[in-house]
């Protein structure tokens, strides 16, 4: 019977893979940058020259679900000028909180300093979440390193440095966010300068004869003569006009560098199992999760986090299996709930959850080390199946407290009926010192690692929706 169970529960776990990607609301070839650890987000918020739009959101969130195709939209219209990013709150709650993330979908403009090394300026969108709305708001916050030149100006713009320039002529007095996307691009190459067509002695003097017009005015006096450039007014065709004269900055790639779980995480999960292999358990434990939240670590600057955010809910089995039942899945703590939504519960659940959430964000305030929490709602296949192969009987009206860590192969059970906060605290900071006794995980409810390669869905990538305007050169 027992045998049974488990081998159901493998059945239903090893059906499904890779989580991450099945949980994740954008799809692989999706135009938003989905971003999955600090390393990237600072990558976005500290080193990009260009605008940024962050949006954290949990993939079960009806709002954030009712944003993703305009968000797609605002983001496919703002391709090349604006970085349109996605971090998954389920995922990696910790870089959530660290951003001050109190609900979803939460979306946030950076804006880089145009002085180099000074921090951005980060604030809450607060427009419509409409594409059209996010698409003004953003184009309207994009620097501008374009240089206003004048005939009075031209002969101080042409003397200002040494490298490559280009000039743009245009009709209009406003700078286009093209135009702009392009400065950046080449922010620290190449000065872009833009003209007015009432400018008369600079228009004549390069010759240009129709609105809007660039021209390339290439490094040095060996007397390289100025270059027209007659292509398509569009941003990727100006810019590799522009780097016949000068290298452009590389883009924001994260998409390209970002597969969650892949060989070098698992390489250095693996040295580092190594080195721990010799140690003892309780105290390995204690250590180990101190290396993997990094508490050490300094958490991004202005914004506080005010209060707890809800546990995240672990809807499906393969979602349960990648964060906490593979083979190197560190320890998890798991709140069983008999509802099926972990908003819709009796009070004593609710309490728990509550208790859970502040707990959490206690650590996260202290930069204690910690793990994993999620609530699994009995909707989630794998809820009752488990339970069941653990011995614990499913309880209408209560919650069952598991800590498991399927890599050193235990769990344990909260026991007793005072779900206080003190008592969760405790029983949680005996296992995070590796006190107390254990129960052996049935190892069949371990699941191998498999790798295994997403299809290719560059389909989708291709997909082209209706463009989103925006001002023109
Ligand atoms: C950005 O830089 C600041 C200060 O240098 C740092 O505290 C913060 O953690 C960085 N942000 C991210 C997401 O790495
Ligand atoms: C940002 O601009 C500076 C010049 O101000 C440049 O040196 C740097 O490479 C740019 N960074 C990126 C990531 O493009």
């Amino acid at each position: 019977m027992l045998t049974n169970t488990v081998l159901a529960v493998v059945a239903v776990l090893a059906q499904m893979h890779s989580a991450m990607a099945a949980d994740s609301l954008y799809e692989k070839g999706s135009p938003i940058l989905q971003i999955t650890n600090k390393k990237q987000l600072n990558e976005l918020i500290n080193t990009s020259n260009h605008t940024s739009i962050v949006e954290f959101y949990a993939p079960w969130c009806g709002h954030c679900k009712n944003l993703k195709g305009d968000y797609e939209k605002a983001a496919r219209s703002l391709a090349g000028m604006v970085n349109v990013a996605a971090v998954n709150c389920d995922e990696t709650r910790e870089l959530c909180s660290s951003m001050g993330v109190q609900g979803f979908p939460t979306l946030k403009i950076v804006r880089p300093s145009k002085t180099p090394g000074r921090k951005p300026v980060i604030e809450d969108y607060q427009g419509q979440r409409t594409a059209g709305s996010i698409v003004d708001s953003l184009t309207s916050q994009m620097n501008n390193h374009v240089v206003k030149v004048t005939d009075a100006t031209l002969d101080a713009f042409l003397a200002a440095n040494e490298g490559p320039k280009a000039l743009l002529f245009t009709e209009k007095g406003t700078t286009a966010p093209t135009t702009k996307a392009l400065a950046t691009d080449f922010l620290g190459a190449l000065s872009l300068g833009q003209v007015r067509s009432k400018e008369k002695v600079t228009v004549d003097k390069y010759g240009v004869t129709k609105f809007p017009a660039l021209v390339l005015l290439p490094a040095g006096d060996d007397g390289k003569e100025p270059v027209v450039y007659d292509g398509k007014m569009k941003l990727k065709e100006m810019a590799a006009f522009l780097s016949q004269a000068a290298e452009p900055n590389k883009p924001v790639d994260i998409n390209v560098a970002a597969p969650p779980k892949k060989a070098k995480a698992d390489k250095e999960k693996k040295d580092k199992a190594e080195k721990k292999a010799e140690k003892k358990e309780g105290k390995a434990d204690e250590e180990e999760t101190a290396t993997s939240s990094t508490p050490t670590e300094q958490q991004t600057a202005p914004v506080i986090v005010q209060s707890a955010i809800p546990i995240p809910t672990v809807h499906t089995p393969e979602k349960l299996q990648s964060s906490c039942l593979g083979e190197k899945s560190h320890t998890c703590v798991l709140a069983f709930i008999s509802d099926n939504e972990a908003n819709n519960n009796d009070k004593a659940t609710q309490d728990v959850l509550d208790h859970l959430a502040e707990l959490a964000h206690k650590n996260a305030q202290a930069k204690r080390a910690t793990f994993p929490f999620y609530v699994v709602p009995a909707s989630n296949e794998a809820s009752a199946l488990l339970l069941k192969a653990l011995g614990l009987e499913e309880k209408t009206d209560q919650v069952h407290l598991v800590a498991v860590n399927a890599r050193r192969g235990w769990w344990r059970h909260f026991e007793g009926d005072d779900l206080s906060f003190k008592t969760i605290e405790s029983w949680f900071d005996a296992i995070r010192m590796g006190e107390g006794a254990k129960e052996k995980l049935p190892a069949s409810l371990v699941v191998k690692a498999e790798v295994k390669e997403e299809p290719k869905e560059e389909a989708k990538t291709e997909a082209k929706e209706e463009e989103v305007k925006h001002e023109e050169l």
